[in-house]
């Protein structure tokens, strides 16, 4: 894993968008792996305002999300499809057909998840993917115990994480159960991933990402792994490390 060590949120998300932006800019076609909660909003700010400034062009990239609640459809405001309408995609020159989130609302969440994975497949898989880090390790809803053979699947949602997403809705009581999320396999098939981390909440995660053995209890421990990871993390997230 490549460590890129910055100042804070803004200069982690400029350094995140750069990457990308260089990214699409040489591969028009480019299959790019998203991320919702709030470590990725500022990468997205920073795409849109390139798009407006220097007309970067996402009309042949295509999107995968990582994951969704199970329940929740795409027109709720806490939906991740909503969150990625709402950040991004509404704002850059992007065909919605081309962009893809799990349906939480499919009637046969299984075959959801055979179908999302063909997607993939057939879009010839993940070149970069972002990634946020959960307080427990969880990638994308792959919580600790999570087999690292998995494909996408459906999750119980761990109760701390339920409690972390909480402050996005009412009241806990709204926080769906259950996810539908890439499976720890998925992800690691992507040519390369972007793991972003800003604040002290992260500081735990981010020191056993680099420290603890990879174990199936930490689930981003796989992510070592892997022959192309790029961590972006802030000076709060690095502190214990
Ligand atoms: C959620 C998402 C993850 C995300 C994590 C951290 O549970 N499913 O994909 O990485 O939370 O979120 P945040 O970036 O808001 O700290």
């Amino acid at each position: 894993m490549k460590l890129i060590q910055v100042r804070d949120y803004e200069e982690m998300s400029k350094k995140a968008a750069d990457i990308v932006i260089s990214y699409v800019k040489a591969n028009p076609n480019a299959v790019l792996g998203l991320a919702t909660g709030s470590t990725p909003t500022g990468l997205y700010k920073n795409l849109i305002e390139d798009h407006r400034k220097n007309g970067t062009s996402y009309k042949s990239v295509r999107t995968f999300n990582l994951d969704e609640y199970i329940g929740l459809d795409g027109n709720h405001p806490q939906s991740y499809r909503y969150f990625m309408d709402e950040h991004l995609f509404n704002h850059i020159d992007i065909l919605k057909e081309n962009t893809s989130v799990l349906n939480g609302k499919s009637e046969n969440p299984e075959k959801e998840c055979e179908r999302y994975e063909q997607m993939i497949r057939e879009a010839g898989g993940i070149h970069i993917q972002i990634l946020g880090i959960g307080r427990n390790g969880h990638i994308a809803f792959n919580e600790p115990g999570t087999p690292f053979t998995s494909r996408t699947h459906i999750v119980k949602l761990a109760e701390s994480t339920r409690q972390a997403n909480s402050r996005f809705f009412q009241s806990l009581d709204e926080v769906p159960t259950h996810s539908i999320t890439m499976g720890i396999e998925t992800i690691m098939e992507s040519r390369e991933i972007l793991l972003l981390a800003s604040g002290s909440s992260k500081a735990e995660p981010i020191r056993k990402l680099f420290t603890e053995p990879i174990s199936e209890s930490f689930p981003a421990s796989i992510l070592r792994k892997h022959p192309n990871v790029i961590v972006i993390a802030d000076q709060e997230a690095l502190k214990d490390t």
